[in-house]
């Protein structure tokens, strides 16, 4: 499928200029269709458990395929929070050992779980501070000794939105025994993001983003040879090895064998709709393929950022360069407030653009633009005009 074919399975970019992918991605009508199908099912009481799982089996391989992973390495989370808990719970820790990141550029969902294994654990969390908006891979690795355990950064920040080194800093920290774990709530799916290439430990992805479906759901990633050395907090039968035919209520010969891989981590019935949501978004993810959403998304908001430059404003990055990613942000970041822009000619803007059917956030003080495969070159041209309108 080309692109301008998968645009038209989205009605949400019709009667609006759609730049929100970050807070949530539009979602196709197939995973309409096959959700009220699900509904359909379950309200007449036809749902079947065989179906529901198989359907959960091709979701996970689906998104092994995206990601470049075996479907065994791929655990069926709630959402990217849990994913990043899951994997810090399941390490050996031990007082002393220390956890580097970059706080001021994390979600605050992959800062708490950090405080709180402080508090626990006696765990350091040595805290590097952001480059040019950047999350400073040379800063992260110099911060490393022989106590540091866990490196973890996202792939591509919330706000500003820029793409992160992972490679660099996986190398790295791989070289010296420290383990990576990946935040790519705001990667994958529009943005190459393959595990091996990587060279990543783990990644924790939610469906509401560049997966095109609901809240509620997620995906992670663990390397499999490293899943079976971690010890799930939570344990259930989803998690256990008892056998290809043995009945989902049996307790089996009463031993605790888990299953391979991050499957171990698993615990039972899994979010059925949002399974139903995800797997034509992931099929039609598939069919236009990353290797042509990422060069168009990242076109797209190169587009948006000099337009905005040539305009006078500021965006974050300034011109197009290697750090863009398919955000662009726009204002000057002073501070952390989500809901109105620290400048206030820049609250005038983000009116301006809502009042005129844009659909954009503010984030950490400045208007951030995220581009969906389902954007094009009206889209960016529209917001630049309005922009030029609302200076003249
Ligand atoms: C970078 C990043 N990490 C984590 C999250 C939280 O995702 P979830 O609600 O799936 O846990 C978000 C959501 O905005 C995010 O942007």
């Amino acid at each position: 499928m080309n692109l301008s074919e998968a645009r038209e399975l989205f009605p949400g970019v019709r009667d609006q200029v759609y730049l929100n992918v970050s807070l949530n991605g539009l979602m196709p009508i197939p995973s309409r269709d096959a959700v009220m199908a699900h509904l359909e099912k379950r309200v007449m009481g036809g749902a079947v458990k065989e179906e529901l799982h198989a359907q959960a089996e091709r979701v996970r391989a689906l998104v092994a395929g995206l990601i470049g992973a075996d479907p065994v390495e791929v655990a069926i989370t709630k959402n990217v929070s849990e994913g990043l808990n899951i994997f810090a719970s399941g390490l050996d820790w031990k007082p002393g050992d220390n956890v580097v990141l970059c706080p001021e550029l994390e979600h605050p969902n992959n800062v708490f779980l950090w405080y709180h294994l402080r508090e626990t654990k006696g765990v350091e969390v040595r805290e590097v501070l952001p480059e040019d908006g950047n999350i400073p891979v040379g800063r992260m690795i110099e911060a490393m000794d022989d106590q540091t355990r866990v490196a973890t950064v996202s792939h591509v920040t919330f706000s500003p939105g820029f793409i992160t080194d992972v490679q660099a800093l996986t190398s790295e920290a791989r070289a010296r025994g420290v383990l990576t774990l990946i935040d790519s709530a705001q990667s994958a799916g529009s943005i190459r993001t393959d595990v091996r290439e990587l060279g990543v430990d783990a990644i924790s992805i939610g469906t509401q983003k560049n997966l095109l479906a609901f809240y509620g759901l997620g995906f992670l990633y663990i390397r499999r040879d490293l899943a079976e050395t971690l010890n799930p907090v939570f344990v259930a039968r989803y998690g256990m090895d008892l056998g290809p035919d043995a009945h989902e209520t049996a307790i089996g010969p009463g031993t605790l064998d888990f299953k391979p891989g991050a499957l171990r981590f698993e615990l039972s019935n899994y979010n059925y709709m949002g399974l139903a949501a995800v797997e034509p978004s992931l099929e039609l993810i598939n069919s236009v393929g990353v290797d042509q959403i990422e060069p168009h998304v990242r076109g797209l908001a190169a587009r948006l950022a000099t337009g905005m430059v040539s305009l006078g404003l500021s965006v974050a990055g300034g011109e197009p360069g290697p750090h863009l990613a398919h955000i662009v942000a726009v204002g000057e970041s002073g501070g952390g407030r989500h809901y109105s822009a620290d400048d206030p000619a820049m609250n005038e803007l983000f009116h301006h653009l809502i009042n005129n059917g844009v659909n954009i956030s503010i984030r950490r003080g400045i208007l951030r633009m995220s581009i969906g495969l389902y954007n094009n070159e009206a889209d960016i041209d529209r917001v630049v005009e309005l922009s030029r309108d609302w200076l003249g």
